[in-house]
């Protein structure tokens, strides 16, 4: 089909793309929570169906409070409604830092209604949005199920994604470059630790000029200002190919919110750092985190040592030590979930040798609007 075809953007009968006002809350008094609820559903069973297993659902309460409006992005979704019956959803993040040049988005379809133009639909949507606030850049990071055939290679060098898998098909369409790929892997939480204790123990010997030191959100005071310095470095010093990535200011106040995104709604998130005894300063860090559901997956998040203090195993350092905590603060979760960008060697090495095995692949996109 011809790229004309395209960008044609087909109207779909009976297509509805309602906009979402996200609720406070999830009670029936919330005019706006059953359109919300609609939407978790439906993302749930798009996620549940395209990589197979559930633990990247999470329950609408959950969700909500990463949705409360806040000062450093705009963020937008729509339900799409086919005669009256949602079968997915878009949303437009847009940051409010940086040069404002870039929109992340994505568009999730239920795999029963793919190939009758709704994705091009939606991806007009996106566009339009995107161009309204000013941006020249869409950005998606999207999961690749396997299909035999072609590859298309990243140019980092690093991973490949099929070329006629339904979703590549529809980027490449639609005149996306794939820059990155990120590796999903899973850790046996249920397998015996002594692998992962010896790991620990080296990891020690090479970083005596550190110490560990740990919690859980929210952060204590005499964390706030050390923590929000390693996370706003999470998007500068982490491997992003050509991806446009907006620096980061990160406060006490957005600390608080971070935080109160897991409390309010009772998930766990546990930090172990390392801290250069010396100077007091906090050089990494490693979060794990689970949803009110005990016995789910439980969630590698953010990991960084600060280019600084890389070579002396605090990667290694902090995620075993938050690794042989979390048996104790999670006993009941069978698995923690990571991504790593494809050609970041350290991170892999140290994720390989504690037991990590890949379970899919992430491609990352962007396109350039004119
Ligand atoms: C990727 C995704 C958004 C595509 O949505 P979609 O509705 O199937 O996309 P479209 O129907 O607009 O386009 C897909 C194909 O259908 C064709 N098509 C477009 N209009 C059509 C129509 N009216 N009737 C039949 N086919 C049509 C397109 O040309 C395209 O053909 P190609 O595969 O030969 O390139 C959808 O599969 C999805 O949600 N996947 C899971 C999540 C995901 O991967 N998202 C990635 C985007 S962020």
């Amino acid at each position: 089909m011809s790229s004309t075809a395209r960008t044609d953007h087909p109207a779909v009968a009976g297509l509805e793309l309602r906009p979402l006002t996200f609720p406070t809350s999830l009670d029936d008094a919330d005019p706006h929570a059953a359109d919300f609820l609609a939407m978790v559903d439906v993302r749930n069973e798009i996620h549940r169906l395209v990589s197979g297993h559930d633990d990247h659902c999470f329950p609408a309460a959950e969700l909500l409070p990463h949705y409360a409006p806040q000062p450093w992005e705009i963020r937008r979704m729509w339900l799409l409604l086919l005669d009256g019956v949602p079968v997915g959803r878009v949303g437009v993040d847009l940051p409010l830092e940086g040069a404002q040049t870039l929109a992340l988005f994505f568009i999730d379809l239920h795999p029963d209604v793919w190939g009758r133009g709704i994705g091009t639909t939606a991806l007009a949507l996106v566009e339009r949005t995107a161009r309204e606030h000013g941006r020249t850049m869409l950005q998606t990071y999207v999961e690749h199920p396997e299909v035999p055939g072609p590859r298309l290679p990243a140019p980092t060098g690093f991973g490949s994604v099929p070329s006629e898998a339904h979703n590549v098909r529809f980027l490449v369409g639609h005149g996306f470059v794939l820059e990155q790929i990120e590796r999903n892997s899973v850790l046996d939480l249920t397998a015996p630790t002594d692998g992962v204790e010896r790991l620990l123990a080296q990891a020690r010997e090479r970083s005596t000029d550190y110490r560990t030191v740990s919690w859980f959100a929210p952060t204590p005071p005499e964390h706030v200002a050390g923590y929000a310095w390693l996370k706003s470095r999470m998007a500068t010093d982490v491997p992003a190919a050509e991806l446009e990535v907006p620096e980061e200011i990160w406060d006490a106040e957005r600390i608080a919110v971070h935080d109160a995104r897991y409390t309010s709604v009772g998930r766990i998130l546990h930090v172990v750092a390392a801290q250069h005894v010396a100077t007091g300063e906090l050089c990494a860090f490693n979060e794990l985190v689970i949803g009110v559901d005990r016995t789910g997956a439980s969630h590698q998040e953010d990991t960084l040592v600060l280019k600084e203090h890389r070579g002396h195993r605090l990667g290694m350092l902090v995620k075993c030590e938050n690794l042989l905590r979390w048996r104790e603060i999670a006993p009941r979760s069978p698995r923690v979930m990571t991504y790593n960008a494809e050609e970041n060697r350290p991170m892999l090495d140290i994720n390989e040798e504690l037991g990590f095995v890949a379970v899919a692949y992430e491609g990352a996109w962007q396109k350039q609007l004119h």
